[in-house]
């Protein structure tokens, strides 16, 4: 893997499947009484989040913070970003106290890319405008695969404001690295432009009319439902807000058809939902609910993307010893993949 987690299109098959093992290992640790190990000690992570977050942001302070790293947390308000420092001296100077990891959330789409250019610690992107949110996927990835075991084959629908969402960029992405089939419906002003030239891939299609793909033949195993990001919206992109709902939102009737033909089907959302415009509370709130879960998730997959980015990343690699006891007694992953103290 690169020292770098900036797209989900850097991921192999086998580099995805790597990081979601790890995670489920770790995952194990969120159940512990004590959850901390010291695999990242002596490391520092900088989470700079030029956009709002709750979950993004707090799972990865809470993977650095559980794994022994040093861990920062810096906003644009109450940064020299303010006062107009640019984002390349921003970065720069923040690498030059020797940070080993950068977290960035940014909205302009590449800031990340760009960083990465710049410093010579690992940057991770935590979301970068409507472009990428590679952590996102992986998580998503993980609590599909929870449920549904393998996701070869699996048909997975994406519903909602596309052309916002570095979400359904990224899901994309690493849904079709682990073999699943994916449709993904909008409204056409918020279907992306550049969406037809994808669709001619395998297992990818597009769909205007949310009813004909739930209705349809292709049974489905999963819906995510987008949120509507009104904030990037700067014009009319639908008429109304009850308009939209009844086009696109997973209402109860939508939910109860869907539980009727597939009572195992899941409901995914990212965060933060717009209760009641992209999806009911019933839905939201539902047994087939998987949102809580994938919150969960996150600090594991970010646990795991932390250690396999940066643990063994040394230039004087620590001794084995040291990986191994932790400061509550429970021993510590030592290798990726498999971390010895945290597996099951
Ligand atoms: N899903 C997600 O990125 O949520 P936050 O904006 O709260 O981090």
């Amino acid at each position: 893997m690169t020292r770098h987690m900036l797209s989900s299109a850097d991921l192999s098959r086998t580099e995805v499947l790597d990081i979601l093992a790890t995670a489920e290992s770790m995952h194990d640790l969120q159940r512990r009484e004590v959850k901390k190990v010291p695999t990242l000690r002596g490391r520092t992570v900088i989470n700079f989040f030029f956009e709002d977050s709750t979950r993004t942001r707090s799972s990865f302070e809470i993977a650095g913070k559980w794994m022994s790293a040093d861990t920062i947390n810096l906003s644009a308000k109450g940064s020299s970003t303010s006062k107009g420092e640019s984002l390349r001296d921003t970065a720069m100077t923040i690498d030059a106290m020797a940070v080993d990891a950068l977290v960035i959330r940014h909205n302009a789409s590449g800031a990340c890319h760009q960083v990465a250019q710049w410093v010579r610690c690992s940057v991770i992107n935590a979301g970068d405008g409507t472009h990428e949110h590679p952590t996102q996927a992986l998580l998503d990835a993980y609590t599909l695969r929870s449920r549904l075991g393998d996701l070869d084959g699996k048909h997975v629908v994406i519903v909602g404001d596309l052309t916002h969402s570095r979400v359904f960029r990224s899901n994309v992405i690493t849904l079709k690295t682990l073999g699943a089939r994916v449709t993904v419906v909008a409204p056409p002003t918020l279907m992306p432009s550049g969406i037809v030239g994808w669709s001619a891939t395998d297992g990818f299609a597009t769909s205007w009319d949310l009813d004909a793909v739930l209705d349809g033949e292709d049974p489905v195993d999963a819906v995510m439902m987008l949120r509507v990001q009104r904030e990037r919206m700067s014009g009319g992109y639908f008429p109304t807000a009850r308009e939209y709902t009844v086009g696109y939102g997973l209402t109860r009737d939508r939910l109860d058809r869907l539980v009727a033909r597939n009572p195992d089907v899941l409901i995914l959302h990212p965060g933060p939902m717009n209760r009641g415009l992209e999806i009911a509370a019933e839905a939201a709130d539902s047994a087939r609910s998987v949102v809580l879960d994938q919150v969960s998730a996150g600090v594991a997959v970010r646990m795991a993307v932390l250690y396999h980015l940066l643990a063994g990343n040394d230039d004087a690699p620590r001794e084995p010893a040291e990986l191994e006891t932790s400061t509550t007694g429970a021993s510590a992953p030592s290798a990726p993949t498999q971390p010895e103290g945290v597996a099951r």
